[in-house]
């Protein structure tokens, strides 16, 4: 793989980030935020960060890539003799500005931590954080104090990122080897039969490699959004591999926002266009979208693993020169590369079909393109996939859950959904206009796959106060619908367990809240709502 820091095209990357995606999309902010509640008598649950448990005594050692990440040391446990990661906050200069703001980063990057990594809060017992069942996360140990210093606490997973297979010659087969996958005959045989080009078993191991890796990080992504955490700086360099247990782990969720709070003030999260974010990766709305803010993450997804998959000039042995007359002849591994795609496919409107046409006949695919997105049955799979969570507009590209039941990554479509609740929605709205267009968005025209069942779990309504009165009550750890009957009349069913109000994540509030919400609200306004239902 070819390995250049372009630094002049990164600079231009800077400066141009807002000729790359000039346009805002018009739909975006409507009438929804006029039901964004802008007083309520609800408070934030207060949330308390991990502390370190006593039993880890850490000492620090030396900082982690020759000052390249100045807040993060290699650490080690001097109880168990483990490594360790340990996070600092690191001011970019020395204004006292700068230096609040990274404290307010790490802080927000403990609390994140804390809430997808929960584990020896509840249990006191550091083994089990160990085995914090959230194997795409780094497992969160907590925060602790050291020599006035505040540091985040990690256990060491793993060595390398993604961005430093891209830039390994021969990185893909490095990064084949340390997750585990190999040759799998089923695979190869559907390969055959559908491929009459014929391929190589290099090309094949690449395709298997390419899906285990979306697989992966989609699952990581799924579970972060599961818990109302959008991420917001999805990249090579922000995901870990851990070839202990085969595994990608997300990192660095300092950028990281918590859309899921139920009250309006949402933790990272400060305000439409605004936020941190990296420009070769972020989607084309530039800022987490309020009305569907998981999808940027899906966005910067797509390119991260486009780039880990086309980072190499030699997937094929058969045919290890890549053309030097090729736009792209390391496929999209040097940023100025991948920046240059990326102006190119908006060029095209976003569209990457389109694209792919022209660049066919122009004879400017990136090198390894083909071998990926080819004429086989997987190949066209994996670029609708990667059209989908391409799209220009954040509605339209399909959850991580959704992604992951798609044919390309649930080849026979065998697998089951998730055990996962939905990702959690900020604003009602934009259901209720797609409840109300019956309208399936992501269906999968002409595949096997009939993922509806994922989406018919979540349903909004708009009801009357007298209908909603005296029906909620506490049931299975959330607020319940009851006393309907049989039939859903109302727009309610029994048994709906409430998701929002408005735009009010009511999940986990107590019951209590949420009648005094309902009280303060006007009486001739219908009430909508969010609910979780069975699907028949
Ligand atoms: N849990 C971990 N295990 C092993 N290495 C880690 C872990 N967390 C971070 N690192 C290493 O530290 C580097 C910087 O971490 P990151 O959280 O991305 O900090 P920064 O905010 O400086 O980008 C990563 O590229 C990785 O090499
Ligand atoms: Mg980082």
């Amino acid at each position: 793989m070819k390995s250049k820091a372009a630094f002049l095209a990164l600079l231009v990357v800077q400066c141009v980030g807002a000729f790359l995606f000039p346009l805002r999309p018009s739909w975006q902010r409507t009438e929804a935020n006029q039901l964004h509640m802008s007083k309520t008598a609800l408070q934030s649950p207060v949330s308390k960060n991990l502390a370190l448990p006593s039993s880890v005594q850490v000492t620090l050692l030396d900082r982690l890539g020759n000052g390249t990440f100045g807040g993060v040391h290699l650490a080690v446990d001097e109880v168990r003799g483990e490594k360790l990661i340990a996070k600092c906050a690191r001011a970019a200069t020395d204004d006292s500005r700068a230096k609040t703001n990274a404290a307010a980063y790490l802080d927000i990057e403990g609390f994140i931590n804390s809430k997808l990594c929960p584990l020896h809060n509840n249990t006191n017992n550091a083994d089990a954080t160990s085995s914090c069942g959230m194997q795409h996360i780094a497992p969160y140990l907590g925060e602790v104090v050291l020599d006035d210093t505040k540091y985040l606490i990690w256990e060491a997973s793993g060595e390398y990122t993604l961005e430093d297979y891209v830039e390994m010659e021969d990185g893909w087969l490095q990064l084949a080897n340390d997750l585990g996958v190999s040759l799998n005959e089923e695979a190869v045989a559907d390969y055959n039969n559908n491929d009459e080009s014929g391929s190589n078993q290099r090309e094949q191991l690449h395709n298997q490699l390419a899906a285990e890796v979306l697989r992966q990080l989609l699952e990581g992504l799924a579970y972060c959004h599961s818990r109302g955490v959008c991420h917001r700086d999805i990249k090579p360099a922000n995901i870990l591999v851990d070839p202990a247990t085969h595994t990608l782990r997300l990192i660095d969720f300092g950028s990281a926002c918590d859309m899921s709070s139920w009250s309006p003030k949402k933790l990272g999260y400060r305000g439409e266009d605004k936020g941190p974010r990296s420009i070769l990766y972020c989607a084309p709305e530039e800022f987490v979208d309020p009305e569907s803010p998981y999808a940027f993450d899906i966005y910067s997804a797509a390119i991260t693993w486009l780039r880990t998959m086309l980072s190499d000039d030699n997937i094929d042995s058969e045919n290890t020169l890549a053309s030097d007359e090729s736009e792209y002849p390391h496929g999209l591994a040097e940023e100025d590369h991948l920046f240059q795609w990326r102006i190119a496919v908006r060029d095209f409107g976003h569209n990457l079909v389109s694209w792919e046409e022209w660049a066919t006949l122009h004879n400017s695919l990136p090198y390894g393109w083909n071998s990926l997105f080819g004429k086989s049955r997987q190949g066209i799979q994996s670029l609708r996939l990667l059209s989908n969570m391409m799209s220009y507009n954040p509605d339209h590209r399909m959850s991580a859950s959704e992604a992951l039941l798609c044919p390309y990554l649930n080849p026979g479509c065998n697998a089951e959904a998730p055990e996962l609740p939905p990702a959690m929605p900020w604003s009602i709205m934009s259901h209720i206009q797609r409840w109300k267009k019956d309208k399936q968005v992501h269906s999968w025209q002409d595949e096997e796959c009939n993922i509806d069942d994922l989406f018919t779990k979540v349903v909004a309504a708009e009801v009357s106060a007298a209908d909603l009165t005296s029906r909620l009550e506490k049931a299975n750890g959330g607020i319940e619908v009851t006393g309907g009957g049989d039939k859903c009349d109302t727009g309610l069913c029994d048994g709906d367990a409430l998701l929002a109000i408005g735009s009010i994540d009511v999940e986990t509030a107590p019951l209590e809240h949420v009648n005094e919400l309902l009280e303060q609200w006007p009486r001739d306004k219908l009430i909508p709502l969010l609910l979780v239902r069975d699907s028949v």
